[in-house]
C-alpha cells in the first residue's frame, strides 16, 4: 500500500498565530543550527549496510538497480555469507562447506567495491558460528583448525585481489549467545591469535573489533575484560567497534563511557570508532534513524546500518533490501521504503556540516549542512519518541551574508510504511518564508502523531 500523500496536512507552523479554536502548542525544547561553525566534510558517516545485498556467484551482482546504492552515498558494507544451510555451514564443518559462502562474500565485495565502497570482512561467518551446533575455535585448547582456516582465508583473500578497501572485524558479538558459547579467555586468545596473524599477513588491513553487541557500559564486562586485554596485551585495534541495537541505546553515552572510563583506565589511544550495526528491531523508522544518525554524526561515528531480515522465514531476506531500507519483498521492481528516501536526503546534504546540538531533554537531533559559499542548508530532525513541539533554532546567517532580512524554508516530512512498505517520497510541505534578525532566526517542529517521521527543511534566499 502507498502513501496517500494527500491524507497528510500540513503540520509546521511559521510563527505561534494559533486558529480560532486551536490550543496554542508550547514548543518543550530548542535544538540549535551553528551556520557560521562548520565542523568538515560530510561523507555520509552512517551510510553503511550490514548484509543487504544479492550474490551472483563470486561477480558482482546488479539486479538492484544501482541509483538505490548511489541515491543513499552507500560507502560500506559489512558482510561475510551468513546463514547459508548444508552444505555450505561454514569452515567448522570442514573445508568444503566454507566455499559456497566464502563466493558469496567475493561477490558481496565486489558489488560493494563496484560502488567505491569499503567492505568489513565477518570471518565468524565463514567459520559458519551462526550454524547449531556451535564449535567454537580453540575448543579444548586445540586451535588448529582455526589456524588452518584463517590461512585458507588469508590465502583466498590474497588470490582475488581483494585487499582493497577491505576491513577485519574479528568476531562478531563475542557477548552474544548466537555468535560465542567459550569463555572470555577463549575470546581473548582467539582476538590475540587473529591479530597475530593479519598484521604479519596482512599489514595494510585495518583490524576492527570487539564489534560487542551492546555498547561500553559499567555493567559490560565483556566490554571492560576486551578493553584490559588489548591494552596489556598490545593489540589494540585500528578501529573500536560495538552495536547500537537495544532501544534506549545512546552512542552518545556508550561513547562518554568508553573515552572517559574504559580508555581512561587502560590507557588506550583515540582511534576511529564504528557503530557497526545501528537501529534497533521496533526503531528502524525514519524518525529513529534521523535521531541516530544526527547523532553519529555529530560525534564522527562511523554507523552501518543493521539489518534484522524481517523477511521471517525467507532467510536470503539477510542479503536483498539494503537491510530493509527497499521493497517489495517479493518480485520486482524494487522501490523506497520509508528510510531509503531518508537516507536519500542524508545523501544530498553535501556542502559543510555545521556544528549543532540537540534540545537539552536530548529528544529533538539535528543535522545539518550549508554550501560552501552562499545562502543556504539543509536540516533534517526528529523528535524520538516525542510528539511535542520543539524549536530549531539556526544562527551564523550573517557569515552567509544574510544579517537581516527574509529566508525561504521549504519542508519535507520523510514517512513510514511499514517494513518493505512502499513510500513514493517525501511530502513536500511548502516554502514559508521568515525574517532574520541578527543572522538568525527560529522555527517550530510539530512532530507526526504516527511518532514514525523525520523531517527536512531547505533554507534558501
Ligand atoms: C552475474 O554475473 C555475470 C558475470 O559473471 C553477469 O554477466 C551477469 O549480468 C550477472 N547477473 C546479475 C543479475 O548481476
Ligand atoms: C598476547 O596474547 C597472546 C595470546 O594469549 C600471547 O601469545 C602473546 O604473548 C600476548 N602478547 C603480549 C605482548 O602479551
Amino acid at each position: 500500500m502507498k502513501i496517500a500523500r494527500v491524507l497528510v496536512s500540513c503540520t509546521f507552523a511559521a510563527t505561534a498565530i494559533a486558529s480560532p479554536g486551536t490550543p496554542v502548542k508550547l514548543s518543550v525544547g530548542t535544538a540549535t543550527v551553528s551556520l557560521a561553525a562548520p565542523s568538515g566534510t560530510p561523507s555520509q558517516l552512517a551510510s553503511g549496510i550490514l548484509y543487504g545485498v544479492p550474490f551472483n556467484g563470486t561477480s558482482i551482482e546488479t539486479t538492484i538497480p544501482s541509483h538505490f546504492f548511489t541515491d543513499i552515498g552507500f560507502n560500506l558494507l559489512r558482510s561475510g555469507g551468513a546463514a547459508f544451510t548444508e552444505p555450505n555451514r561454514g569452515y567448522s564443518w570442514g573445508v568444503s562447506e566454507y566455499y559456497g559462502r566464502f563466493d558469496a562474500a567475493l561477490s558481496n565485495y565486489r558489488t560493494a567495491r563496484s560502488y567505491g565502497a569499503d567492505y568489513i570482512r565477518l570471518p565468524h561467518d565463514l567459520w559458519g558460528i551462526d550454524f547449531a551446533p556451535k564449535v567454537m575455535p580453540g575448543a579444548n585448547g586445540d586451535w588448529t583448525s582455526y589456524d588452518q582456516f584463517l590461512t585458507q582465508l588469508i590465502g583466498d583473500i590474497k588470490i582475488n585481489g581483494m585487499t582493497d578497501g577491505l576491513i577485519w572485524d574479528i568476531w562478531n558479538e563475542p557477548d552474544g549467545a548466537g555468535f560465542w558459547t567459550g569463555t572470555m579467555e577463549l575470546y581473548y586468545e582467539l582476538w590475540a591469535r587473529t591479530y597475530a596473524l593479519i598484521r604479519a599477513e596482512l599489514p595494510s588491513t585495518p583490524i576492527t573489533g570487539p564489534s560487542i553487541a551492546f555498547g561500553p557500559s559499567a555493567s559490560n564486562p565483556w566490554f571492560i575484560g576486551w578493553a584490559a586485554f588489548v591494552g596489556t596485551n598490545g593489540s589494540v585495534p585500528d578501529i573500536y567497534s560495538w552495536h547500537n541495537l537495544a532501544g534506549s541505546e545512546d552512542p552518545k553515552v556508550t561513547l562518554d563511557y568508553f573515552d572517559n572510563t574504559i580508555r581512561a583506565n587502560n590507557g588506550l589511544p583515540q582511534k576511529p570508532i564504528h557503530i557497526n550495526e545501528y537501529g534497533p528491531y521496533d526503531y528502524q523508522t525514519p524518525q529513529e534513524t534521523a535521531w541516530l544518525i544526527s547523532r553519529l554524526e555529530r560525534l564522527n561515528m562511523v554507523g552501518v546500518r543493521a539489518n534484522w531480515a524481517k523477511g521471517g522465514s525467507n532467510w536470503q531476506a539477510l542479503f536483498n533490501y539494503l537491510a530493509n531500507l527497499l521493497g517489495p519483498q517479493t518480485g520486482s521492481p524494487y522501490y523506497g521504503a520509508g528510510e531509503w528516501w531518508l537516507m536519500k536526503y542524508y545523501a544530498s546534504m553535501t556542502g559543510l556540516r555545521v556544528a549543532t546540538t540537540s534540545s537539552t531533554d536530548q529528544v529533538l537531533e539535528v543535522f545539518a549542512t550549508r554550501p560552501t559559499s552562499g545562502i543556504g542548508a539543509h536540516i533534517m530532525t526528529a523528535a524520538r519518541g516525542s510528539t511535542s513541539p520543539y524549536t530549531i533554532q539556526v544562527t551564523g546567517l550573517e557569515a552567509l551574508g544574510l544579517s537581516s532580512g527574509t529566508i525561504q524554508k521549504r519542508a519535507w516530512g520523510f514517512p513510514y510504511n511499514g517494513v518493505f512498505g512502499e513510500v513514493d517520497g517525501p511530502i513536500d510541505y511548502g516554502v514559508e518564508t521568515h525574517m532574520v534578525t541578527g543572522g538568525s532566526f527560529s522555527f517550530d517542529v510539530y512532530p507526526s502523531t504516527s511518532l514514525n517521521y523525520a523531517y527536512g527543511f531547505d533554507l534558501s534566499v
